[in-house]
């Protein structure tokens, strides 16, 4: 008995006192962590990440086209960020004669980089609280306007944490100069697409290189042929000296979504209604456009894109669903929140002013999901949309058509409308009178669709160019489906608790827990703003006896290599590298074998937005780029659980190997601090 008890006790003392490697944290107050990071392995200080003062690290980590990350590596201005990062970029500099996706690029001399038009990158200025500003009356646009004010490209942005209870405010640098410096084939940055996308082991090369300009002040300017590479205050340095289990790893950059304090009736909403809602629609989606794609491979590449975002939210979406399962999350939000009404009393109001909450808008945001799935999914409606542009000139207006036929395919559009309509029909509360008299005048939303797609003139670019679109039964459908478009606008936010009905009752909620629950880590949720995670190399059992190394290497790839399958299909350029053993300097003793490292995988707490952040050793070195989770990982936007969530990681030296052996651009190599 007493032998027992001893034991629960130590085991307690244990978990109390290791700190879980779970957060997201401000720069700026960093201070707070730096013991525990330091426990871990950290080797430098709070001002080495985050300073006013002096250059620090956060100088070398940039927002990169408002939805990833990137690090700066070298003086002049040198940026790495993921391949799916570029992609469009490097999409939109491609055509039939250079094709870069296929075929990869590199620039052998500044004059060949290329400028990318619409790409931007973002540096932080600083952030400072301005809670009390606002209280004190001063409106965000006011705060904003100031600090444009303060630099040359300054751009500002106010952000709320904990639900709006702090404030803060963001100045950037922003750069527009942004020219493609290198890329590798889709066959190494996109190796194993979607069949590996959030799967552990991993080979996917998932780098693109970029270079920032600026004007002869080192400013943000628009292009100029005039401008010189930037000269960043501060860039990492590269450790090719490997990671092994257990060591200390550090993610800086924009994580862009998390719901860590949600209650239960949210969890359960995502778990039980939005995920597999979503997940089944986008299975028939997937089945129609994954059937047309095996028929030709003109399809298959017109709609390569396209299949790649759907399918990446909808395997994500699976993981989440079964990680809140395994890890108990919703009967945890429960417990937890009676805990906090038993211990709080005359607060127990705010939960169930929450649940209230929740009840009048569910529906609605239901909706909004139900309708951006379905409806918004059939794609021929966008021709209208851009025929009646009012902010297009002509030559955009013709330019954009071009290039939605270019990926269209009117059997596919129709299988979509077909299947897209008859779930809106079947599931939807939100339904207009228009829609409505054209399901009943057709017979039923499939026979209607069927109609639809047999009667509109705007199947192909010159049926397009001879139509009069307003009398066009396309037409017809846009103005049905208006109305719903407008009727689910109040509840378009990025997640359910964030509409400002349920929103206003987090705010007191947060506040209460983080007075009552003094041994909980708060952090507040991400918002695309810049963030510190940390923890260490680690692998993880992924099922029972199944235990998962951290580290990947090229053996893996050439295990895959099948030149029939064009997901696997490596060039020719590396088989042979593999053949001669010409690793050069990259080579590594990995398992007994000599090799070259790919990937590894960490604890570090990320999400979405996170893609292309530097991962950093104990020294504040560039150990590699982050580009995903595991599978096993995907809940941790709502629950993260240190002992099954692993961020994907590729290796540095990886990296720099195919830059050297594959691309054969050894001067970028000499730019670099390795
Ligand atoms: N899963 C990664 C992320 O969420 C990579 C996505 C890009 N790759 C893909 N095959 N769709 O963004
Ligand atoms: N691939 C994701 C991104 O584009 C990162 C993966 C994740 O969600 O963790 O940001």
């Amino acid at each position: 008995m007493r032998r027992s008890l001893l034991i629960i006790v130590l085991l307690m003392a244990t978990t109390f006192s290791a700190v879980a490697d779970k957060g997201m944290w401000l720069p700026s107050l960093i201070s707070s962590r730096v013991k525990d990071m330091k426990s871990k392995g950290f080797k430098l200080s709070a001002e080495d990440i985050y300073s006013i003062n002096k250059a620090s690290l956060k100088d070398a980590v940039v927002l990169f086209d408002g939805g990833c990350t990137g690090e700066i590596v070298s003086e002049k201005g040198l940026l790495l960020t993921n391949h799916h990062c570029g992609y469009d970029a490097i999409q939109a500099l491609s055509s039939v004669e250079h094709d870069y996706l296929t075929n990869g690029f590199w620039a052998m001399s500044h004059s060949e980089e290329l400028p990318c038009a619409n790409l931007k990158v973002h540096i932080l200025v600083r952030m400072e609280e301005v809670t009390d500003r606002i209280a004190a009356g001063e409106t965000r646009e006011q705060i904003i306007a100031k600090a444009e004010a303060e630099g040359v490209g300054f751009k500002a942005t106010v952000e709320s944490m904990y639900y709006g209870n702090q404030a803060y405010l963001f100045i950037y640098r922003e750069f527009s100069d942004v020219r493609l410096v290198g890329t590798p084939p889709s066959a190494i940055g996109k190796f194993g697409a979607d069949n590996d996308n959030w799967i552990w082991p991993r080979h996917t090369g998932d780098f693109s290189v970029f270079r920032i300009y600026a004007n002869q002040n080192n400013e943000p300017a628009a292009y100029s042929p005039d401008n010189r590479p930037y000269t960043p205050a501060r860039h990492f340095e590269i450790s090719t000296d490997g990671v092994k289990e257990g060591d200390f790893t550090m993610i800086y950059g924009f994580p862009g979504n998390t719901q860590e304090y949600i209650t239960s009736d949210a969890v359960r909403y995502v778990a039980e209604v939005s995920d597999p809602t979503k997940i089944a629609l986008r299975d028939k989606r997937l089945d129609i456009i994954g059937s047309a794609q095996a028929t030709s491979p003109k399809i298959r590449l017109q709609y390569a894109a396209k299949h790649a975002s759907i399918a990446n939210a909808w395997k994500k979406w699976q993981g989440e669903v079964l990680g809140i399962n395994r890890l108990g999350t919703l009967s945890k939000k429960l417990a937890y929140e009676e805990r906090f009404c038993r211990e709080n009393p005359s607060k127990s109001y705010i939960l169930d002013s929450l649940a209230a909450a929740y009840e009048r808008n569910i529906e609605g945001y239901y909706n909004y999901e139900l309708f951006n799935e379905t409806l918004r999914g059939i794609e021929l409606q966008q021709v209208v949309s851009i025929a009646r542009s009012p902010r297009l000139s002509d030559a955009q207006r013709a330019a954009a058509i071009d290039l939605f036929y270019k990926d269209f395919v009117m059997d596919v559009d129709r299988a979509l409308a077909v299947a897209m309509l008859s779930e809106y029909e079947a599931k939807a509360s939100f339904i207009s009178d228009e829609l409505k008299a054209l399901f009943e005048r057709h017979g039923g939303a499939s026979n209607y669709a069927e109609w639809l797609y047999d009667n509109t003139k705007l199947g192909n670019i010159e049926g397009f160019n001879a139509a009069d679109i307003d009398a066009d039964p396309m037409s017809e459908f846009v103005a049905a489906i208006e109305p719903i478009a407008k009727r689910v606008k109040p509840y378009t936010y990025r997640n359910l608790s964030n509409i400002p009905d349920i929103e206003q009752w987090y705010r007191p909620y947060v506040k209460a827990l983080m007075e009552w629950d003094k041994r909980r880590a708060f952090f507040p949720d991400a918002n695309l703003t810049l963030r510190v995670a940390y923890g260490k190399v680690a692998g993880y059992e992924y099922a029972d006896g199944e235990y998962h190394l951290p580290q990947t290497t090229l053996e893996g790839i050439m295990e895959k290599d099948n030149p029939e399958i064009y997901d696997y299909n490596i060039p020719q350029s590396l088989r042979d590298v593999y053949a001669a053993k010409d690793y050069g300097r990259w080579g590594v003793m990995l398992n007994g074998k000599y090799t070259v490292p790919v990937c590894f995988i960490a604890t570090n707490h990320t999400t979405g937005g996170n893609s292309g952040s530097p991962v950093l050793n104990g020294r504040g070195e560039l150990i590699g780029i982050n580009f995903d989770r595991t599978w096993l990982s995907t809940m941790s936007d709502i629950e993260f659980d240190e002992t099954l969530c692993r961020n994907i990681i590729c290796d540095i030296r990886y990296v720099l190997f195919v830059i050297d052996k594959v691309g054969g651009a050894e001067w970028l190599i000499d730019e670099i601090d390795l």
